[in-house]
């Protein structure tokens, strides 16, 4: 059964030693942060009190750090509390100056839901009398807003929008003589990618071919939010606090479909994102087509000139098996798109996913979707679960400039309201208007990855996922390298375990196709492994600089939703480590070992001495070297380089530097100190294990034969290193090379590291040992006497020079027409020493 490889070596647990940790310097980058459920701004409008509602804690504005108002404002409380609304209702602010203001601090940037709460109750003031607009800097929410005379539930006005700056202002103008209130606000972020880029623009006569873009710099008012399937959800239901609607109002015919409900069923969530999308309830209900109909249909009153953001929701909680459901959506029966779950949104059911219109109503007002049966389909079925539509209402300035004058305002006191019960008369809090100008960042623009052309993703998963709401996930971070999200579901078959090639303390590695056949693994970190997201930016970092013929290159990374993905070349004949031992591959010959070796050694010094220049592996082992399908070996695994020395005023235990047991560099113990003649200590140790065949920490046998790099060092200068030759190899070895090869381990194995020599030094020593074995092996061919069956005893007698004052470095001296990366000093330097051995 043929064995799939890893990228990285699974460290076997207490074979890791944790070093001092350290920051890579060059990464001053932000780091994104997953999203979490917000705890603030929700304020109790005209209250010093602390009130919980929905699950939160509406902090009373009067006590609130985070927020200012106009001085001049008053608070008014309820005469009578109403078991029927929550208590934050019983207290609102009072605006009468034309500019009042709230001033929210500490804000987050990105998109933010913005609510405002209204409820008329009864005062010594007449509240239902209020007329007023509610503006954001140059954009009117609500204007001539007035209350319905008794409502019997609160008025909550919602926005969605996006904020660039600290602080956020909400102006209230009360229309003439008349004032303004509000009993509560809720200002929070929203997940990145809550709102879509661009999204397919539909008008009443069908679709227009373009995309509506620029979605995330609307400002939207949400209109209409409706969980089909007669169940109405409430904000302590919802991830975000949205109540939703029974769609029974809204539907033409109404017995065109039923309510299916699947409560108890648990859901696929393919996104951290898609938990705030909709709440669960909405999910597992829904309405399906009824029998002997084509089509359902629910329509929506809208205002004709606007543009309007629909959502609409689906879970498949009807059908029993994937792939037996598909059918359209349409917008005005006009756009239609098809809807088949299972093959956009891969193969676990249920798993909800939604699509995102901008719909123009024109003179019709209305916005209708429908659902409807293929013409000529097996799958006679159709459902939905829920629809969203925010309608566009402008774009804001959202940069924060204060008033002139905020200072002068008097004091107009005016107490309304009796209180019933504790007595707690208004008191009048001078606010602060923090002055401060901020300038307006700029809007980090994300282009689409597409180094391979056939990428092009096209759900609307796809367009959500180039978001950074924050602003902060990584920007502009190598861009080029960017993976859309979708496309490594593609290539790994949405992390098909069948694909799993790897799992370890980072998460699990996956062998990938992408659509244009390119081969590679793909590296998933999971939340809360040991590899974080600083380490993720330094492989990023590290290997973007780096290609080298001996060094697995990098080729792209995915950051969206959290997740944290590299993707690599792909290495067809996986570790050398499984070419040596513990494995039922076929063995490595004396030759291809030696040139493995050559290779890596390669790879390393061009780390070590390279372009991209002083960077120290730290973490050398046969489990990362890797081979391609040429047996081309490529050093792998740089998330644990960095360039340097260690610093040493870290001394806390981190995950962030790791060397493994057997590998490592004895000196570290002394000085606390990685260097590079760390990576060439443990490359002595690799030496051994090809020679030998055998682990670098062996438990199982004798004591002095346990450490493998303690043993090979007592045999070689006891001059039995024959004896512990893989003896699968041991009739192919001339004595030359082997003698050569295991002077080259002594000296990389060097208590001191200033003895150690280079890896230039390594590396000309190993391209010697090659040549001692083919010219041997050569001779052998032409001379018969020589042939007499143990080729270890065939030894030329040639001298062997040392090298160690040369530099690899001349690397680029090498032949013409070869890249950079892949110069090679081998071809001109074996015939020098062929020459010489001769
Ligand atoms: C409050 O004002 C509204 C609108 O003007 C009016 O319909 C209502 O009767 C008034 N309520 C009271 C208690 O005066
Ligand atoms: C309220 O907004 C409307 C429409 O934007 C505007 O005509 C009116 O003048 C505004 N009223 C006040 C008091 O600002
Ligand atoms: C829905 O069905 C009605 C009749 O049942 C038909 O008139 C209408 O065109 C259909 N709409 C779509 C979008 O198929």
């Amino acid at each position: 059964m043929a064995k799939l490889h890893i990228i990285h070596g699974v460290h076997a647990p207490g074979f890791i030693l944790f070093f001092i940790s350290l920051q890579y310097p060059l990464l001053l980058l932000t780091l994104s942060s997953a999203y979490t459920t917000p705890t603030k701004h929700f304020i109790n409008c005209g209250s010093s009190k602390s009130m919980n509602y929905t699950n939160r804690v509406f902090v009373g504005d009067r006590s609130s750090d985070s927020i200012s108002f106009t001085k001049q404002s008053t608070s008014t409380q309820s005469s009578e509390q109403l078991s029927s609304v929550s208590a934050i209702y019983d207290t609102a602010r009072i605006f009468r100056s034309p500019s009042s203001r709230y001033v929210l601090d500490g804000i987050d940037k990105g998109t933010h839901i913005v609510r405002l709460h209204f409820f008329p109750f009864a005062s010594t003031r007449n509240l239902s009398k209020a007329v007023f607009n509610v503006s954001i800097k140059g954009l009117t929410l609500l204007s001539n807003f007035q209350m319905p005379s008794s409502p019997d539930s609160p008025v909550v006005e919602e926005f969605l929008l996006s904020i660039n700056s600290t602080k956020f202002v909400l102006y209230f103008s009360p229309q003439g003589s008349s004032f303004a209130f509000i009993n509560a606000l809720e200002v929070f972020l929203v997940p990145d990618g809550f709102i879509p880029d661009s999204a397919p623009n539909v008008g009443i006569s069908g679709n227009s071919s373009r995309n509506y873009g620029g979605i995330p710099s609307q400002v939207s008012r949400t209109v209409y939010r409706v969980n089909v399937g007669e169940v109405e959800v409430t904000r302590v239901q919802d991830n975000l606090w949205r109540s939703w609607d029974t769609d029974d109002k809204y539907i033409y015919v109404p017995n065109a479909a039923q309510t299916h409900a699947s409560f108890g069923r648990r859901l696929t969530y393919r996104y951290d994102l898609d938990i705030y999308l909709a709440p669960e309830p909405v999910y597992l209900t829904a309405k399906q087509m009824s029998l002997n109909f084509t089509n359902a249909t629910w329509g929506f009153k809208v205002s004709a000139k606007a543009h309007h953001l629909v959502r609409v929701h689906f879970c498949d909680i009807i059908s029993e098996s994937p792939n037996t459901l598909q059918f359209n959506l349409y917008v005005y029966g006009n756009f239609a798109q098809y809807i088949d779950p299972y093959s956009n949104f891969g193969f676990v059911s249920p798993e909800p996913f939604h699509y995102d219109f901008v719909v123009q109503p024109g003179s019709s007002g209305l916005v209708n979707i429908s659902i409807g049966l293929l013409s000529a389909s097996m799958y006679q079925q159709a459902y939905l679960n829920g629809l969203e539509i925010m309608e566009f209402i402008g774009s804001w300035e959202s940069d924060f400039v204060p008033l002139e004058g905020d200072n002068q305002d008097k004091h107009v006191g005016l107490i309304i309201g009796l209180v019933s019960g504790s007595i707690a008369l208004c008191i009048f809090v001078s606010a602060v208007i923090f002055v401060c100008k901020h300038k307006k960042p700029k809007r980090t623009e994300i282009s689409a990855w597409s180094p391979l052309p056939a990428f092009g993703g096209g759900s609307s998963h796809g367009e959500l996922t180039e978001q950074t709401a924050h602003g902060s996930a990584v920007p502009n971070f190598h861009l080029g390298l960017k993976i859309p999200l979708a496309e490594i579901h593609f290539a790994t078959n949405n992390f098909d375990g069948k694909l799993l090639i790897g799992k370890g303390g980072f998460g699990n590695v996956y062998r990938g196709t992408f659509r244009d056949g390119t081969k590679v693994a793909v590296k998933r970190s999971e939340l809360g492994s040991g590899q974080g997201f600083f380490e993720f930016q330094t492989e990023i970092t590290i290997l973007s600089k780096i290609r080298h013929r001996h060094l697995v290159s990098l080729i792209g990374y995915c950051s969206e939703r959290s997740e944290m993905i590299l993707v690599y070349e792909f290495m067809e004949k996986g570790t050398l480590r499984d070419r040596l031992y513990n494995s039922d591959f076929p063995y490595l010959t004396w030759k291809q070992r030696l040139e493995v070796c050559i290779g890596a050694a390669r790879g390393l010094n061009y780390l070590h001495k390279g372009a991209a220049g002083g960077i120290i592996h730290r973490d050398i082992k046969s489990t990362n070297i890797l081979l391609d399908k040429n047996y081309i070996a490529k050093v792998a695994d740089f998330g644990l380089s960095k360039s340097g020395p260690l610093d040493q005023s870290q001394t806390h235990v981190s995950t962030g530097v790791k060397g493994t047991f057997g590998y490592l560099d004895p000196e570290y113990f002394k000085t606390q100190q990685l260097t590079e003649k760390s990576d060439v200590y443990s490359f002595g140790v690799v030496l051994l294990e090809v020679l030998c065949a055998r682990p670098a920490i062996d438990p199982l046998l004798p004591r002095e034969q346990a450490n493998l790099a303690d043993w090979g060092i007592a045999c070689i200068q006891n001059g039995i290193l024959e004896q512990i030759v893989d003896p699968r190899i041991a009739g192919q070895i001339t004595l030359s090379s082997l003698r050569k090869y295991g002077e080259v381990a002594e000296k990389c194995l060097q208590e001191e590291d200033e003895e150690r020599p280079s890896m230039g030094d390594v590396l000309w020593d190993l391209e010697y040992a090659l040549q001692l074995q083919q010219t041997a092996v050569k001779r052998e061919m032409y001379d018969d006497s020589a042939t007499d069956g143990s080729s270890l005893l065939t030894v030329p007698n040639v001298r062997l020079p040392s090298f160690s004052t040369f530099s690899v470095e001349e690397e680029g001296l090498g032949k013409e027409g070869v890249d950079s990366s892949e110069m090679s000093i081998s071809g001109v330097f074996s015939q020098m020493k062929i020459e010489e051995a001769r």
